[in-house]
C-alpha cells in the first residue's frame, strides 16, 4: 500500500472524492449539517483540514458573501482543492495554507491570518489529534472567533461500549454493500500512515468526552446536531 498522511485515506487524491462516498455512509448529508449551522450573515470561516475542499465548497456555494481560510498540511490534497476551487470560480473567495492545525493551535502568532472567524468548521480531521492536542485546539477555535461565532466538527467518534462498535462496524459495511461494491475493492485504494506533525492514525474520543472538552475550552453553548451510528456533528457557540 502506498504512504500518505494520517487521514489523506486514499492513495491516490483523485480517488478521494467518490471513495469517501464509498466508505462513509450519508457523507454530503453530514457536511450538509455544518453548512446549515452557520449565520446566514456569515463572512469569515476557517475550515480546519480541507482536504480536497468538498466542505469549502458547499459553504462557498450556500453563503455567498462568505470568505474561507482553508488549512491542510497536505499539499496534494490542497493542490486538489485549489483546482476544484477555481473550477467553481471561486478563487477570489478562499485560500488554502500548508499548515498543520495542531501547530496553529501551539503558535497561532506563526500564522498571518489572525482571528475575528464568524465560523470555524471541520470534517474527519481532528479525530487524528491526540485528546491533549484536540483540546488545544478547541481552546484555540474558541479564542479565534468573533462574539457569537461558531464551530462545527463532522467527525467518527468512540464507540461507548464493544457491542456498539460492532453496530457501528456492520452499519458501515452494509452501506457499502448497498452500493453493490465489493468492501475490498474501496480498501484495495486506502494508503497506510505513519504519523505526519500532529496527526497519526484514528485517535477517537467519545461524543461525551468532546462534548465536554468544548464547554471547558470556552463554547457557551454546545450541541450536537447530528448523528449516525458512529459519526457526529457538534460544537456549538462562544
Ligand atoms: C479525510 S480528509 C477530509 C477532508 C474534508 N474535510 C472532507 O470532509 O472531505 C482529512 C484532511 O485533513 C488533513 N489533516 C489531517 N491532520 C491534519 C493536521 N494536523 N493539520 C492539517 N491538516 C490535517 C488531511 O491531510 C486530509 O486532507
Amino acid at each position: 500500500m502506498s504512504q500518505i498522511f494520517p487521514s489523506e485515506v486514499f492513495a491516490q487524491t483523485a480517488d478521494f472524492d467518490s471513495g469517501i462516498r464509498q466508505l462513509l455512509p450519508r457523507y454530503d448529508e453530514m457536511l450538509e449539517v455544518i453548512t446549515r449551522c452557520l449565520p446566514s450573515t456569515t463572512g469569515r470561516i476557517l475550515d480546519l483540514g480541507c482536504g480536497t475542499g468538498e466542505l469549502s465548497l458547499k459553504l462557498l456555494n450556500r453563503y455567498p458573501q462568505a470568505q474561507v481560510i482553508a488549512l491542510d498540511y497536505s499539499p496534494r490534497m490542497l493542490e486538489f482543492a485549489q483546482a476544484k476551487i477555481t473550477n467553481a470560480g471561486y478563487e477570489q473567495r478562499w485560500r488554502g495554507i500548508e499548515a498543520d492545525f495542531g501547530e496553529w493551535a501551539n503558535y497561532p502568532e506563526k500564522f498571518d491570518f489572525g482571528r475575528e472567524f464568524d465560523a470555524a468548521v471541520s470534517s474527519l480531521a481532528i479525530h487524528h489529534l491526540e485528546d491533549e492536542m484536540k483540546f488545544k485546539l478547541f481552546q484555540q477555535i474558541a479564542d479565534s472567533l468573533t462574539h457569537n461565532g461558531c464551530f462545527w466538527n463532522a467527525d467518527p467518534i468512540l464507540p461507548e461500549l464493544p457491542v456498539l462498535a460492532e453496530v457501528y462496524k456492520t452499519a458501515r459495511e452494509e452501506w457499502i454493500d448497498q452500493q453493490g461494491i465489493e468492501l475490498a475493492a474501496v480498501r484495495a485504494k486506502v494508503g497506510t500512515s505513519d504519523t505526519q506533525g500532529y496527526s497519526s492514525q484514528d485517535q477517537l474520543a467519545t461524543l461525551d468526552t468532546q462534548v465536554q472538552m468544548l464547554a471547558i475550552a470556552g463554547f457557551e453553548t454546545v450541541a450536537v446536531p447530528w448523528k449516525y451510528y458512529g459519526f457526529a456533528v457538534f460544537g456549538g457557540w462562544v
